[in-house]
């Protein structure tokens, strides 16, 4: 058990916002910081009504050509004009900040645009001030690339440059070539990046790809992936690379160190850090004694097959690896996948709804996933994902960055103009406000599940231990604490399991995830319907 009062980054459920996607103020199409404002209290009004998040994580909105959505950033210190500017920003930390909404803001270190203003000096010649920002390097002697390295949009990590006569580096597009962490100058200027933000009072920062910061110092070849899938598009070129020497080299661990020392001279800050290792190497960025980052995301539920096997190993696993000063985190969905629905199915979207809200660490839930939103469909001559257009359809992120749907009224109350993806096909009868009124609802579903994590110490704070249940196609465990027991148990596949569970034996079930289900248990056997996850209060 915690003796210190809990930070919020570990109470909190962190609710990820895709600007473009959430709610477009202006009728041009794409969401904006104002429409974010204008639902906030759908979010967090502070009663059973509302969502109930307290945490919300923004991508990117800094001023950008878009040729990765943000993540190419041409000025980290400012706000895009499609997105609104400073005032509006400041006031969204302010408003949510007034109903005890924390901010998290997305950073992105590894690589800037090619427009933004260091990438045009550095390029302008060789002996340019701001060469060294980026990593520049000669062609080998036959003419070649400097090494074999891919970019995970396809094609090469190089790029040449015929006016200044090297290749430069980028690991996405050729318009996001990547800083030089090594030189001391751009390690200032993107401290500097972080004090404005923390000045302007954002709680934290979700650090994009942080383990590319540092590569190999001689930048040697990586070897051939040997067990790539055959189906690999032909040009993913990084797909076909065990990534031995372009990312997660040890020196990074000392710049995560150095941003927590930034965010360390600011009250109560969190760092947040997209990264995908095995156990063993993912554990090291929560730091030597905790000063690391407080949470990297933990992507595992992401990709392990939906049985309850496996999830309950996944979830075991990363409990045991944890060291005393390391929370948990758990994922579900973000920009970058295919939504959890479409994965897993909606009916099973409920079960992993109440698995992500009552497991031990902070959870992170993205737009449209508590409505059980699934992949957009996306018309070919409508893609707009710059993976989708290199590696193929089938691996466009369109999918998960549809417009969120509000209301049954025009484009689902998202715009009154044209939105940049289509909206869903189904938004009449499928959206937030048809949600709200039915209290079966996932919607419905998830609102409960917060409101309930975030008044019981179990769920919050309490330990956790899997539970044997009996059945392969369940998962039970209970979340202790001296102020009462939660027991939980899911089950995974569509047939109805009965279970025996000593924890529950006395107990009251409190929440089904069909959500018409409020019992005492006689202290027999559990029935669990077809994908019915139950929450029950242990006496
Ligand atoms: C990870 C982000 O989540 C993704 O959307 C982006 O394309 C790459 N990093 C590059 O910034
Ligand atoms: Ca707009």
């Amino acid at each position: 058990m915690l003796t210190q009062r809990q930070p919020w980054w570990q109470k909190g459920v962190i609710y990820q916002i895709y600007p473009r996607s959430f709610m477009d103020s202006n009728a041009d199409g794409i969401g904006d910081l104002q429409g974010i404002l204008q639902k906030l209290d759908y979010l967090n009004d502070g009663t059973p009504d509302s969502l109930g998040v307290d945490v919300i994580w923004i991508s990117p909105f800094y001023p950008s050509p878009m040729a990765d959505f943000g993540y190419d950033v041409a000025d980290y210190c400012d706000v895009d004009p499609l997105f609104g500017d400073l005032a509006i920003f400041d006031r969204l930390v302010e408003e949510s900040h007034r109903r005890g909404i924390k901010i998290i803001i997305d950073y992105v270190p590894n690589h800037t645009s090619d427009r933004h203003p260091w990438f045009q000096e550095s390029r302008a010649s060789r002996s340019s001030p701001k060469r060294d920002w980026y990593l520049w390097r000669d062609a080998r002697p036959d003419g070649s690339m400097p090494n074999n390295w891919g970019s995970v949009f396809g094609g090469p990590a190089w790029t040449w440059d015929e006016g200044s006569g090297q290749f430069y580096f980028h690991q996405f597009l050729k318009e996001q070539p990547e800083l030089n962490w090594r030189n001391p100058e751009v390690r200032a200027a993107m401290q500097d990046v972080l004090h404005f933000w923390l000045r302007r009072g954002v709680d934290g920062f979700r650090m994009d790809v942080v383990a590319f910061l540092i590569k190999d110092a001689e930048l040697r070849d990586n070897p051939p992936n040997l067990n790539a899938p055959p189906s690999l598009h032909p040009g993913d070129l990084f797909g076909r690379q065990l990534h031995h020497y372009n990312e997660d080299q040890d020196e990074v661990q000392e710049l995560i160190r150095e941003f927590r020392r930034v965010l360390d001279q600011y009250e109560d800050r969190c760092a947040i850090g997209e990264l995908f290792y095995e156990l063993p190497r993912w554990v090291r960025y929560y730091g030597e004694n905790g000063n690391g980052l407080h949470l990297p995301f933990n992507f595992r539920l992401l990709h392990t097959p939906w049985q309850a096997d496996a999830i309950r190993q996944s979830v075991d696993e990363l409990e045991a690896v944890l060291p005393p000063f390391g929370w948990p985190n758990y994922v579900l969905g973000n920009h970058d996948q295919p939504r959890l629905a479409s994965r897993i199915g909606s009916a099973q979207a409920r079960v992993a709804a109440m698995l992500l809200l009552t497991l031990r660490g902070t959870p992170t839930l993205y737009y449209g996933d508590e409505l059980g939103m699934v992949n957009g469909v996306i018309p070919p001559d409508l893609v707009q994902d710059p993976q989708g257009l290199r590696l193929g359809a089938e691996r466009t992120r369109d999918v998960a960055r549809t417009p969120m749907l509000w209301t049954a009224g025009v484009q689902a109350g998202f715009t009154t103009g044209d939105p940049w993806l289509p909206v869903a096909a189904d938004y009449t009868t499928n959206n937030a406000t048809v949600q709200s009124q039915d209290p079966r609802s996932m919607l419905s579903l998830v609102r409960k599940l917060l409101w309930l994590r975030q008044r019981s110490p179990a769920l919050l704070e309490g330990t956790y231990r899997s539970l044997p249940s009996g059945s392969e196609a369940c998962f039970a465990y209970l979340r202790s604490h001296p102020s009462g027991d939660y027991a939980v148990a899911l089950n995974f596949s569509a047939q109805e399991q009965h279970i025996a569970l000593p924890a529950a034996a006395k107990g009251h079930v409190i929440l089904s995830t069909h959500l018409d289900r409020e019992e005492e248990l006689s202290g027999k056997d559990l029935l669990l319907r077809a994908n019915e996850g139950l929450l029950i209060k242990v006496r």
